[in-house]
């Protein structure tokens, strides 16, 4: 009887901890068409994320999010620093009306991010001074409103405030130009227990550089792999991440936690940026911090937010195409590839479910049409100025078409990003409409899903369903085991 329970009390423990392992994922809501957040909470939770990270505090999102079991961290958006930085007033409202009115409610907010990537070089310095301060006075506010313990404030940071002046992870150290604002800030995280968040991309690294080695990108082995003073590093993830870890070490606060804010890689608008690469660099991803091991500077699990969830049209495209492709879901909640998050018993990913799409038509250049028709050039820039053709262009999804495909692409984008409006498809002598579908090959035309402004009440038996599966969950383990 004994050996029975501890035989159960070992199997219950494997699969606890199996089950524990988590993985945390990025809402950004800059599109056109957002799918409605109560799809977007049953799609989180269909596919197994246990956490999200949000760009600000939208409402919508938020309730949405109430009594989901899901973990948020909530953001503030960068050009509300200077007003937080001045006023601990503002600060006391921000957090009384976008964390502790909605902890009441039900939403598990576990992290406030202030700002977003506040010392990216594209900024010019002009968040510096406010950083700092925003940060105190959203702390403050937390700790008056005696959420302290459980509501983390952080900055989730771009990895170039650290720098390794030989690329040996030991050698890494922050910025000279920013390292006092640097150590203000850890100061204020180590006193309050909070983590630094930093976003992660090798992506970036081997796009800014001709001569990075691209195996090093990805996690299945580098043709020549970093060795750090016997420490072997085969991935540019380890490596940028203990380039972090042993700034902190250096500057005194080696035991900071750290959380992976932002990790993932774009699916389009480069040459780099593919199906085949992102699933690879994701999948590859997931499967390094599912081992558990974690980094040569720090074993153990891994806290992080893959980025992102679905494709957002209108991100900026100042970085480049990629932009809006970072999604592992399309706009419309269909997943891209299949990827095995470790989460479910699966390698594939969940649709969102219940999307309604606008009518199957399309619009596209007219075969009458001429390609020397002066109204072209202006119609064409027109369409792409208000719309998106980030998938146009060499190395993308769509460079398979010739020049009337380009156009048509084109046309129909704005299309559809009007909603299908009889007036989108209206280029002098040059569009009409179809209901045959244009998409060819690799490229798609897409048509556009219905805007819904009402977000469903779908949170019934969610309790109910969690005890179910914690109690499958074991018996499967036990079959499996036994
Ligand atoms: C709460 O957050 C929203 C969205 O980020 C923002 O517009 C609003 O100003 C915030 N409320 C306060 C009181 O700061
Ligand atoms: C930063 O400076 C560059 C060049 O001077 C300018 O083009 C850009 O608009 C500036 N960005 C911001 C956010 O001020
Ligand atoms: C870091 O953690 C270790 C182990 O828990 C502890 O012994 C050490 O004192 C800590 N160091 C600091 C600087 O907090
Ligand atoms: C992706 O991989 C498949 C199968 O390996 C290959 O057929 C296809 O050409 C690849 N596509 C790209 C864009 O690399
Ligand atoms: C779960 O995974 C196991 C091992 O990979 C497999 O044998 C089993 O068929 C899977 N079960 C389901 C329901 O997919
Ligand atoms: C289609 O458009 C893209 C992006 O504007 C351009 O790079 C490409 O050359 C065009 N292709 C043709 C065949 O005109
Ligand atoms: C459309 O084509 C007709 C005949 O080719 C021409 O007379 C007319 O000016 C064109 N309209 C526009 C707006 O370009």
């Amino acid at each position: 009887m004994r050996r029975f329970y501890t035989v159960f009390g070992v199997v219950a423990w494997f699969c606890l901890v199996g089950s524990v392992t988590s993985i945390g994922v990025n809402w950004g809501i800059q599109a056109s068409h957002p799918l409605s957040p109560s799809i977007v909470v049953r799609m989180l939770k269909d596919n197994g994320f246990q956490k999200v990270k949000l760009f600000e505090a939208d409402p919508g999102t938020l309730n949405a999010l109430a009594k989901s079991g899901i973990e948020v961290m909530v953001g503030i958006s960068n050009d509300m620093l200077a007003t937080l930085a001045s006023s601990s007033k503002a600060a006391d409202q921000w957090v009384s009306k976008n964390v502790s009115s909605y902890i009441s409610k039900g939403v598990d907010i576990k992290y406030a991010a202030v700002g977003n990537e506040p010392f990216l070089k594209a900024y010019n310095g002009t968040l510096l001074k406010s950083i700092f301060p925003a940060l105190q006075n959203i702390q403050a506010a937390i700790t008056k409103a005696g959420l302290s313990n459980q509501v983390k404030v952080t900055i989730p940071i771009n990895a170039d405030v650290y720098e390794s002046s030989d690329s040996l992870p030991s050698n890494g150290d922050f910025r000279a130009d920013i390292r006092s604002i640097i150590l203000d800030i850890l100061q204020v995280l180590n006193e309050n227990a909070a983590p630094f968040t930093v976003n992660i991309y090798p992506y970036i690294s081997l796009n800014g550089d001709p001569d990075f080695p691209f195996d090093y990108a990805f996690f299945d082995g580098a043709s020549s792999p970093v060795n750090d003073g016997g420490t072997t590093y085969s991935n540019v993830f380890d490596a940028n991440h203990d380039t972090l870890a042993w700034a902190l070490k250096k500057n005194g606060y080696g035991n900071l936690s750290i959380i992976v804010g932002e990790i993932g890689w774009p699916a389009d608008g480069d040459i780099n940026a593919n199906l085949n690469y992102s699933r690879r660099f994701n999948q590859g991803f997931m499967t390094h911090i599912l081992t558990g091991k974690g980094t040569p500077m720090r074993p153990g699990p891994i806290d992080a937010y893959l980025f992102s969830l679905i494709d957002e049209d209108e991100k900026s495209i100042e970085p480049g195409n990629f932009e809006r492709h970072w999604g592992m879901f399309y706009y419309d909640g269909q997943p891209k590839y299949e990827l095995n998050l470790g989460v479910r018993n699966s390698s594939t990913l969940v649709a969102a479910k219940n999307v309604e799409y606008l009518n199957p038509k399309w619009c596209m250049l007219s075969p009458s049409a001429s390609l020397d028709d002066p109204q072209v050039a202006p119609s064409v820039s027109y369409a792409c100025g208000n719309a998106d053709c980030t998938s146009l262009g060499y190395g993308t999804s769509c460079s398979n078409l010739d020049a009337r495909g380009n156009l048509s692409y084109a046309f129909n984008n704005y299309y559809q990003k009007l909603d299908q409006v009889a007036s989108a498809c209206k280029f002098p002598n040059l569009s009409m409409i179809t209901t045959t579908n244009p998409s060819i090959g690799t490229c798609k035309f897409n048509i556009m899903i219905k805007s819904t402004t009402t977000n469903g009440a779908q949170r019934i038996g969610s309790f109910r369903k969690c005890a179910i599966s914690i109690v499958l969950g074991l018996v499967l383990c036990l079959l499996t085991l036994l």
